[in-house]
């Protein structure tokens, strides 16, 4: 199959640079209720699915940030449906840490921007990752490159970012559960809200 590179809706160079939390927050709002592509839940169930099992994790507040907030580049498409059976790869991942990296910096941009290659990796290392993957997270797979290679598996190993982005790959995985009863849109919203408030902006750490 052919991979097309999908040109995102927003223009890369001018309208990132203005994005900030209130933005990020709208955008959600607007576009929470879109399919997540193939899997029976909307982006904002299953944003707010991910960010709850890295909250019962424990982890630090950055990396529950950037679970609920891993996927918002789908969000920054025109994409409907499900682009993985057009043979698109939209490049959420890039485009996702080029948005949040203004705002928080690395410790949230990585694990978003590295959650598709920690895919990659577990494919590769991790007997049996392979069979617990959802339909379209196998079909972007191959888009996205499929199996790594020793040297690939190495340049991931050696990013600072590598053990989060994979914690947060499995929380991802698991995040798509039909039927879980969960709170209103207005809910999740509110409280994606206070985990932002709560996480220092990167310029803040200046
Ligand atoms: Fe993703
Ligand atoms: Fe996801």
């Amino acid at each position: 199959m052919t991979t097309l590179r999908h040109k995102p809706v927003i223009d890369e160079t001018e309208h990132l640079e203005m994005m900030n939390a209130e933005k990020l927050l709208e955008l959600i709002r607007q576009k929470g209720s879109m399919e997540y592509a193939g899997e029976g839940v909307s982006q904002l169930q299953h944003a707010w699915q991910c960010g709850v099992l890295a909250e019962h994790a424990g982890v630090s507040r950055s990396l529950q940030l950037a679970s609920w907030l891993h996927d918002i580049g789908h969000m920054l498409t025109d994409l409907p449906g499900t682009p993985t059976l057009l043979g698109i790869d939209d490049r959420h991942e890039m485009l996702g840490a080029r948005v949040l990296h203004p705002i928080w910096g690395d410790a949230v941009s990585e694990p978003v921007r590295l959650h598709v290659q920690a895919k990659r990796y577990m494919v590769t290392t991790l007997p049996g990752y392979l069979a617990k993957l959802s339909q379209d997270s196998v079909r972007s797979l191959a888009l996205q490159g499929g199996m790594m290679n020793s040297q690939e598996c190495d340049a991931f190993n050696a990013n600072p970012f590598a053990d989060d982005a994979v914690r947060l790959r499995a929380w991802d995985d698991a995040a798509k559960q039909h039927g879980v009863p969960g709170l209103y849109d207005e809910a999740v919203l509110s409280a994606l809200r206070a985990l932002i408030v709560s996480v220092p902006a990167s310029h803040e750490n200046a």
